[in-house]
C-alpha cells in the first residue's frame, strides 16, 4: 500500500461523500466545460479512478467511443494496478491517446482530488464502498462521469448519489451508468415493449444471478490486513456490499426497469454462507440469498442470488404480465414474450448484430457531453443499488425492511479507523442475533 493509503478517518470520506455543498462555492477552475460549444477532435481529458479489469475495459471504451478522447490522468489504491492498466491499454490501436506521464499516476485510496483536477471526465472504477465520497467530489469539481454499478453500499452512500446526481443535473454534467444492460440493445427493446404496457400491466418479477465464486488473491508476506481486503474487496462486504450488491444488483436493476421504476414498500429473505473457505482472503460475504420485494401495490417480486461452485448456474428474468409472460437471459440474446397461450408476440432475432452494451454506455455518455445534452442515470441507478442494500439488510437481520429503513440508515460500511494492520475478518453476521450491518471495523 502507498503512504497515501494510510492514516486517513471515516470523517474524511463521510465528509466528502456528503451533500457536496461546495459546489455552489467552487472556483473558476471547477465550472465545467460545455463540449457542446466545441467540434469533434476537440481534446477531452480522460482521468480513471480504479485501474483493475473493468477500469481498464471502461477506458479502451472511452477510447473508442471518441476521437477526441486522451487517456490522461490514473488512480488507483496500488501502483502495480496503475502499471497493469498502463500496460493493457498501450495495447490500443489508438495507444497514442494514452497519455500518463508519472505526475498524473496517482496511488492511494483517496486521491480523487488529484486526479479531478486533471480531467474533464471521470470514469469511477474502484470499489464500491469508496464511489459515493468519488462521485462527490466529482460533481462539485464539474467533471463528467461514467460511475460503475453499485453505486453505494449503504444508506448514508444512497443519499450521497442522489445528491450528487442532483446536482450533476443542476451544473448540466453527465452522469452514465454502468448498468450495462440498460445500454444493451435487446433488452431495450423487450423492456420498451413491457412499459409500452401492450402485453398488460407486470403482475410479478422473478430474477435469478445464480453463479460461481469469485476468485480471490493470495495474500503476499509484505501485505498488511487492509492491503488484503483492499486486494479481495468482493469478499467483504465494507468494500463491496455483498454480492447481492455487488453483483446481483444488475438483476435488482432489471426487475426496477420492468416495474417501470417503482421501489418496493419492504423486502424480507434469506440468505448465509456454506461452502466460502474460511481464508481471509474469502472476507465475510454471504453465498447465497433469496429476497421477497413487496410493493404498495400488490406485487411481490423475488431475487435469488448464489455464489457457489459445482451448481446450477442461470441469469434470467421471469416477468409475469396481465397478458402474457416474458423472458430474458441475462447471459445470451433469448429475450421473448408471450401470451398467455404460450404463443410468441414479440421476440429479439438473435441474428441482428447486438453492438457491445459496455462500447454503447461510452458512446452515449461522450455523445451526450459533446451535444451539450448530458445523460443522467443518477436517480434511478442509485434506487436500485438501494433495493439491493434493503435486500442484504433483511438477509442479515432476519427481518422485515422498509424502504425508509434503508434509505434513512446511518450505519455506515466505511471502516472508523484506517489502520493497516491488525484488520481482524469482520463476523459472518447471524440473522435474528446480528442485526448490525458489518464496518471494516
Ligand atoms: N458493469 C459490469 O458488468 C461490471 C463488471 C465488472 C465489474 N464491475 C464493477 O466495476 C468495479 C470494479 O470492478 P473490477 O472488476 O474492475 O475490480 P478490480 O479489483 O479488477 O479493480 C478495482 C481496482 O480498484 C482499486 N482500488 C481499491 N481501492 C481504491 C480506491 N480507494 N481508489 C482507487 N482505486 C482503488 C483496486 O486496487 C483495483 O485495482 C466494481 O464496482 C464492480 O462491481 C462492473
Amino acid at each position: 500500500m502507498s503512504a497515501e493509503s494510510a492514516g486517513h478517518s471515516r470523517r474524511e470520506f463521510i465528509g466528502s461523500a456528503a451533500p457536496a455543498v461546495a459546489a455552489g462555492a467552487l472556483g473558476l477552475g471547477a465550472v465545467p466545460r460545455v463540449f457542446g460549444s466545441l467540434s469533434a477532435p476537440d481534446r477531452i481529458r480522460v482521468g480513471l479512478i480504479g485501474c483493475g479489469g473493468r477500469g481498464t475495459g471502461a477506458a479502451a471504451q472511452a477510447l473508442d467511443a471518441d476521437p477526441g478522447v486522451v487517456i490522461w490522468a490514473l488512480a488507483d489504491a496500488f501502483q502495480d494496478r496503475i502499471d497493469s492498466c498502463l500496460e493493457g491499454l498501450m495495447q490500443h490501436t489508438a495507444k497514442d491517446r494514452v497519455q500518463v506521464p508519472k505526475d498524473r499516476q496517482f496511488a492511494g485510496i483517496d486521491v480523487a482530488d488529484r486526479l479531478l483536477a486533471e480531467v474533464d471526465v471521470v470514469l469511477l472504477c474502484s470499489p464500491p464502498v469508496f464511489r459515493p465520497a468519488q462521485l462527490a467530489k466529482a460533481v462539485a469539481a464539474g467533471r463528467h462521469v461514467f460511475c460503475e454499478k453499485p453505486m453505494c453500499v449503504d444508506g448514508p452512500g444512497y443519499r450521497s448519489v442522489m445528491e450528487s446526481a442532483r446536482i450533476a443535473r443542476e451544473r448540466r454534467l453527465a452522469l452514465v451508468s454502468g448498468f450495462c444492460w440498460r445500454y444493451s440493445s435487446p433488452e431495450r427493446a423487450l423492456f420498451g415493449e413491457i412499459l409500452s404496457g401492450r402485453a398488460g400491466d407486470v403482475i410479478g418479477v422473478e430474477c435469478t444471478y445464480l453463479t460461481s465464486p469469485l476468485g480471490v488473491r493470495t495474500r503476499k508476506p509484505e501485505w498488511s490486513d487492509l492491503d488484503l481486503q483492499l486486494r479481495n474487496w468482493q469478499h467483504f462486504t465494507w468494500l463491496s456490499g455483498d454480492h447481492i450488491v455487488e453483483q446481483a444488483v444488475h438483476s435488482v436493476d432489471k426487475m426496477a426497469w420492468a416495474m417501470g421504476g417503482r421501489m418496493p414498500v419492504s423486502c424480507y429473505g434469506v440468505g448465509s454462507r456454506f461452502t466460502r473457505e474460511e481464508v481471509p482472503e474469502r472476507g465475510d460475504v454471504y453465498d447465497n440469498f433469496a429476497i421477497l420485494y413487496e410493493y404498495a401495490d400488490g406485487p411481490r417480486n423475488t431475487l435469488m442470488c448464489r455464489q457457489q461452485p459445482n451448481c446450477f448456474n442461470d441469469n434470467t428474468d421471469h416477468i409475469t404480465l396481465s397478458r402474457g409472460y416474458a423472458f430474458i437471459n441475462g447471459w445470451g440474446p433469448t429475450l421473448w414474450i408471450r401470451n398467455p397461450k404460450g404463443n410468441p408476440v414479440w421476440s429479439w432475432s438473435s441474428d441482428a448484430e447486438v453492438p457491445n452494451m459496455y462500447q454503447v454506455e461510452h458512446d452515449e455518455l461522450f455523445r451526450s457531453i459533446r451535444a451539450g445534452r448530458p445523460i443522467n442515470d443518477g436517480a434511478w441507478m442509485a434506487n436500485s443499488c438501494l433495493m439491493a442494500i434493503m435486500g442484504r439488510m433483511a438477509a442479515y437481520t432476519g427481518l422485515k425492511v422498509t424502504w425508509e429503513d434503508a434509505r434513512d440508515s446511518d450505519e455506515s460500511m466505511l471502516p472508523a479507523d484506517w489502520s493497516p494492520s491488525p484488520r481482524p475478518v469482520p463476523p459472518v453476521p447471524k440473522p435474528g442475533v446480528a442485526p448490525p450491518q458489518p464496518s471494516g471495523s
